[in-house]
């Protein structure tokens, strides 16, 4: 079976072309960062439009990488949720059409299990049954995974994602948009022992989030503090570290209360280097193992998109013509 995966459910244009033998024969991105970087967030509107211009190319440019014509295709994926609606549109639209007029089904992802399956892209691809921790911009989850469907949402975030508080901060702190990963690099050279954020829902007993409070006590440790640029560094050492520790508390009581070895962590903060180095060293203790998708496929992609479609094409489901994007949709 041969898929083609569109991903355009915010900021991100992915295609990528997936085969059940032969793995991932190709996939491309086009981010459009640097469009919204002026407005230090995402424009939905501007999102659309960037969607719209870039995708046929990058579907042909997808197929041709793959040495793929249409009659090799068995069907489309596409992201059907959660996201922005405009942005959704164009994938779905361009998805289901292509589907219509190639005579193959087409099927709607929920971007979030696309996340969840990235690690099945590896060639180290984790067993069912895992814990998966879900952290990206748009949400914060743990989740019971049993197998391709079967996921009980175990937790999730009452508030900011985890993603959505990492670039906050980082705004807060002067840096460009999306700061999660500018935020990690300049944690890089902050020093332990200088601030203590607080770890927010991690004293009374569950599995839901709360970031938003961090982002306040980044902002009055800001304007408190001097702007010199080790102090700088400190703050955003002390802001990642609270994160990941609380990340680490809700995953080590999920495993714990579901008696489970095995965590698969995707989504973008899954790219954070301390979250991975954290999480790798509390499976060892725990005699488990983690699981994360390679970089590149830790953010949005076509790829992820294509894998998940093809599971849902394999258990017989496919979407209709009819069916419209849902911006709002629980796993
Ligand atoms: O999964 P994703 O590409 O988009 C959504 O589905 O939301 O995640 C993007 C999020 C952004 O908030 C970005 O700042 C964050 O992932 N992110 C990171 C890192 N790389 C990406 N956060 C912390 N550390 C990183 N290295
Ligand atoms: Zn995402």
């Amino acid at each position: 079976m041969r898929i083609l995966g569109i991903e355009t459910s915010c900021d991100e244009t992915g295609v990528a072309v997936y085969d059940d033998d032969q793995g991932l024969l190709s996939h491309e991105l086009y981010s459009q960062v640097k469009l919204h970087a002026d407005y230090g967030g995402v424009v939905p509107e501007l999102a659309s439009r960037d969607h719209v211009r870039k995708i046929v190319p990058l579907i042909n440019k997808a197929l041709a990488d793959a040495h793929t014509v249409p009659g090799d295709l068995d069907g489309i994926a596409f992201t059907q949720g959660p996201g922005l609606m405009g942005a959704l549109l164009v994938g779905s639209s361009v998805g289901r059409s292509l589907a219509y007029a190639w005579n193959i089904p087409a099927v709607g992802v929920h971007h979030m299990e696309g996340h969840l399956l990235a690690p099945m892209l590896e060639a180290n691809a984790p067993a069912f049954p895992f814990i998966a921790l879900l952290v990206s911009g748009g949400h914060s989850m743990l989740v019971n995974v049993q197998g391709i469907g079967r996921y009980e949402v175990l937790g999730e975030s009452i508030d900011d994602a985890a993603g959505e508080a990492f670039d906050k901060t980082a705004k807060l702190l002067g840096l460009d948009y999306p700061g999660g990963p500018l935020l990690a690099k300049l944690a890089e050279q902050g020093e332990p022992g200088h601030y203590k954020f607080p770890r927010p829902m991690t004293d009374r007993p569950g599995l839901d989030f709360s970031f938003s409070g961090l982002k306040t006590f980044a902002a009055n440790t800001i304007r408190d503090a001097d702007n010199a640029p080790q102090t700088q560094a400190n703050i955003a050492y002390a802001f990642e570290e609270a994160v990941v520790d609380t990340l680490l508390i809700k995953c080590r009581r999920a495993l714990k209360q579901t008696g489970m070895k095995r965590l698969v962590i995707a989504g973008g903060v899954s790219a954070n280097t301390r979250l991975r180095d954290k999480m790798a060293a509390l499976m060892k203790q725990l005699n488990g193992e983690v699981f994360y998708p390679s970089l590149a496929f830790c953010t949005d992609n076509g790829a992820m998109i294509a894998y998940a479609g093809m599971q849902r094409l394999k258990a017989g489901q496919h979407t209709p013509l009819s069916a419209s994007a849902k911006p709002r949709w629980a796993l």
